[in-house]
């Protein structure tokens, strides 16, 4: 389907999810409705099990909702047979995970480039951009390292760099800064709203860090599964 300027990126309305685990059922989203724009850098903040990592997970096509509407880029993932919804994401979706995710007997360097060599890419070319995103997050001379000779904060740059490297138009995070300092955190940040949004992409971070709630154009505060504030930053 074309997708006008004007679409959002990310249309959830009445979004609810469940977790059923032996006799107990956990109502992760009780009705999400948000939307978030192309161009748009979105906060979601709120207290841990509000749901936050379920809806980014929705959002980008690792789990699927119960009822209501989730649409990125006017497309409903839920209905996609698995292969499209592999392709959809490998084009579309860069997902930092709160655990980084990295496959440990591969370099950073390699890590990076899997999105890439998943797209088609030729190794070399891929191995070329994945240097290029790592140094942008200040890890050039960590490229040959495995994930276990980082730190975690280098890790986590690790993992960001892999979520940006093939150019997706959607871009979620959960806690990209968990583990970095305040110097380092701003830094990444800086990258985030350079590559993502001067080239017109939607972000969705998941933050509990009030040192870069500046970078947000808005602020989306979760509490019980349901998206309860957005506010605007007048600074952007
Ligand atoms: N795989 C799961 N199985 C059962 N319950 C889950 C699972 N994942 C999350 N939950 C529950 O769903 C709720 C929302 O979790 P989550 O989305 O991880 O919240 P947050 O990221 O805001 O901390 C919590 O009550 C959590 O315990
Ligand atoms: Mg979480």
């Amino acid at each position: 389907m074309a997708v006008s300027p004007t679409d959002p990126a990310v249309y959830c309305r009445a979004v609810t999810k469940s977790y059923v685990s032996g006799p107990t059922k956990v109502m992760a989203l009780q009705g999400v409705d948000l939307e978030v724009r192309l161009g748009e850098l979105l906060m979601l903040v709120g207290p841990s099990g509000c749901g936050k990592t379920t809806l980014i997970s929705v959002v980008a096509g690792i789990l699927d909702h119960d009822e209501g509407e989730c649409l990125v880029f006017q497309e409903d993932l839920r209905a996609m047979g698995r292969n499209s919804k592999t392709l959809f994401r490998g084009q579309n979706v860069g997902f930092v995970f709160q655990a980084f995710n990295l496959l440990p007997t591969l370099t950073a360097l390699e890590n990076v480039s899997i999105p890439l060599l998943l797209l088609g890419l030729k190794k070399t070319e891929a191995l070329s951009q994945a240097r290029e995103m790592l140094e942008r997050v200040g890890l050039a001379d960590r490229l040959q390292s495995l994930p276990a000779q980082l730190s975690g904060g280098q890790a986590q740059r690790v993992a960001i760099a892999r979520a940006l490297v093939h150019r997706p138009r959607l871009i979620v995070c959960d806690e990209p800064t968990s583990a970095l300092d305040a110097g380092t955190g701003q830094k990444v940040l800086e990258v985030f709203r350079g590559t993502a949004l001067a080239e017109d992409r939607a972000l969705i971070i998941v933050t509990h860090d009030n040192r870069i709630f500046n970078f947000a154009d808005r602020i989306a505060r979760m509490e019980d599964g349901r998206i309860v504030a957005v506010e605007s930053q007048v600074a952007h």
